[in-house]
């Protein structure tokens, strides 16, 4: 008997952290006590994308969707809409934000996420009904390698892993060469190592066959019959899903041997990487994958000439590969007309930091900041006013509130001197300073450096000193011009990416925040209040009625002061730990 509802529950990493395993539980448990248990499947989805609103449950087909759900709702969810059909108001997404949230998905266009908090990723036949393995099927029976590469070519796919270099360009080149090659391989890269960015990892939890389907199409159309998928170990849930997948596709003859009797042979087997970022760069990558040190080699040659074991090799993001099975059953001109004159399609941003509906987020190339911070995102939370936005993590750079209007795209964020990188997107409002989020940029590329060459190696250590001494109060007028005179030869002499980007965040804060820095410098003052030796705090003896609550907070005992009558901050003492400030509800305790 056919399913009259559907109730979907995402088991997502965030809903997951939220309890959403145990709704799903207490959801099914529920039904199956019941009499309605024929007529309504509960199923595990991928990520919704509004992971800030998690755990969330939607039912079909009335396309409810309740946000916030806690295991003790699952009772109502079942009771009054499923079998009294009276939707729990509450919990519904209108209900608590009507303005705002609603639009979220309004704007968006879901290509590479099409399948996410729609299917349950742990059956392939929820995905062979969405249309999935038919692109793959047409391929073989029905186009030549040479023919799935001009789709590529005309749908204008570049990589979504960071450098937007021509997917297609990349399968040419091996294709053209695979008649001198015993061997070619295709990998996926799901190292995904750039703070903040998980659309990678929410694909593979969500919609992992759609990317097993497209490394299989990369396998016919460039001669391969051997995949590896490079995972980052933290990542337990999206490798526990893949094996799931491959397990499946095998069953269903879509991997392996012969796939669907048609005489291609294309196996893939999993990789998992131990969490350096460097591991992500392909060179670096492929060195692991070989049992070597995951350290960069100088590229040419590059490896769709000679990449794995010498062989040629082809190399995809995560996000590159959820878009082509769509692009081959659509044909690249449908791709094609989304976004912008050079940068086609979508691309998946995850939207963190100081923004109301954080969360994954795909929109079209050329959608303005403006629409994703505020239509999409909801604004900034608390009405404060939106500062700056870093794009392209740690190789990337902020784009301003004077950039709102901008499309985003691979060209406009290049040339405001950011970059589109893997698509973390992380909100700044005026409490961020900027001097410090740098800080924190330089100190990850510290960390991450593999340390091979010295441009890489000594320079980003020398301007995190810098930027270390400026947020303490010890920066001079010289610093400036030493972080731009190391910057620039940085960026050219570097071995990798890494090296080369690391400057990045630096130039581009300088170009649009050079004043806080200045003032950092010459007034020895954190205009957000955040760097702690630059700040003071001091009690307005006009707001302060003397409720005591800072003094009795204050962890260094350094505040005085009758009780009903003006509070005072002992100096000397004070840590600047900022208690006092978050603790007094009258806004007397103020930051200088
Ligand atoms: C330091 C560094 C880290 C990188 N990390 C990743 C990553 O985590 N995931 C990824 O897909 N690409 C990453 N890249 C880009 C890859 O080297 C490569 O360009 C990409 O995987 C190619 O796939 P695409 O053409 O589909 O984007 C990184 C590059 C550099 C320089
Ligand atoms: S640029 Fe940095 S990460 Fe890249 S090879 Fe050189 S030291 Fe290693
Ligand atoms: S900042 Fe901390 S140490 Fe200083 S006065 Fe306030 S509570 Fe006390
Ligand atoms: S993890 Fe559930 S909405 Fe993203």
């Amino acid at each position: 008997m056919p399913y009259k509802k559907f109730c979907l529950v995402c088991s997502g990493k965030q809903c997951e952290s939220g309890k959403s395993e145990e709704i799903y539980k207490e959801l099914k448990k529920l039904t199956m006590e019941s009499s309605i248990c024929q007529n309504v499947q509960i199923v595990r989805t991928g990520c919704f994308g509004l992971c800030s609103k998690g755990p969330i449950v939607k039912i079909l087909p009335d396309e409810t969707f309740y946000v916030n759900v806690d295991v003790k709702d699952a009772k109502a969810i079942i009771n009054d809409h499923i079998i009294a059909g009276q939707p729990v108001e509450r919990l519904m997404l209108k209900h608590d934000n009507p303005a705002k949230e609603s639009r979220f998905y309004q704007k968006q266009i879901r290509i590479a996420l099409r399948n996410c908090g729609i299917i349950n990723p742990e059956d392939i036949t929820e995905y062979i009904a969405r249309d999935g393995y038919a692109a793959l099927s047409m391929a073989l029976f029905e186009m030549k390698p040479m023919d799935i590469i001009e789709e590529l070519k005309k749908s204008g796919l570049r990589g979504r892993g960071g450098a937007g270099f021509p997917t297609w360009m990349k399968w040419k080149f091996t294709h053209d060469i695979k008649d001198q090659a015993d061997e070619i391989f295709i990998i996926c890269n799901a190292d995904e190592g750039d703070p903040g960015a998980y659309m990678d990892r929410s694909i593979l939890e969500g919609d992992p066959q759609s990317v097993l389907e497209a490394m299989a199409l990369a396998g016919y159309a460039c001669g391969s019959s051997m995949g590896y998928i490079y995972i980052r170990a933290e990542y337990p849930l999206a490798i526990e899903r893949l094996y799931k997948a491959m397990d499946q596709a095998r069953e269903y003859g879509l991997l392996g041997k012969n796939i669907l009797g048609s005489g291609f042979d294309f196996d893939i087997e999993i990789r998992l990487g131990a969490g350096a970022f460097v591991c992500g760069e392909e060179t670096a990558l492929i060195a692991s994958i070989e049992g070597e040190r995951g350290m960069p080699r100088p590229r040419p040659p590059f490896p769709a000439v000679k990449g794995l074991w010498g062989k040629p090799t082809v190399i995809n993001n995560v996000e590159t590969y959820a878009n082509i099975p769509k692009i081959i059953l659509r044909g690249g001109d449908w791709f094609g007309q989304i976004g912008t004159e050079k940068s086609k399609g979508t691309k998946v941003f995850a939207l963190t930091g100081k923004i109301n509906n954080s969360g994954l987020v795909e929109v079209p190339m050329g959608t303005t900041l403006r629409e994703i911070i505020y239509d999409i995102g909801g604004g900034i939370p608390n009405g404060k006013a939106f500062k700056a936005a870093q794009t392209g993590g740690p190789s990337g750079g902020v784009i301003t509130a004077e950039h709102l209007d901008t499309p985003i795209d691979y060209e406009t964020l290049g040339a405001l001197g950011s970059m589109m990188g893997s698509g973390g997107m992380i909100v700044m409002d005026e409490d961020d300073c900027i001097v410090d989020v740098t800080k924190f940029y330089l100190d990850f590329s510290v960390d991450e450096s593999c340390g091979k060459c010295a441009p890489c190696r000594i320079g980003t250590r020398k301007m995190h000193n810098i930027l270390r001494k400026i947020t303490m109060g010890k920066g001079t007028m010289d610093h400036i011009q030493q972080l731009r005179a190391l910057a620039v030869p940085m960026q050219k002499a570097s071995l990798c990416g890494l090296g080369q980007a690391a400057p990045n965040p630096i130039l581009s804060t300088l170009k649009y925040f050079e004043d806080e820095y200045l003032a950092h410098i010459r007034d020895h003052r954190c205009p957000a209040g955040v760097c702690k030796a630059l700040v003071t705090y001091t009690i307005n003896p006009d707001i302060c009625i003397g409720c005591t609550v800072c003094s009795r907070k204050c962890p260094n005992n350094c505040i005085t002061g009758e009780r009903k009558k003006p509070h005072v901050i002992d100096q000397d003492n004070c840590i600047k730990c900022g208690i006092c400030h978050e603790g007094c509800k009258f806004g007397a305790v103020q930051i200088a």
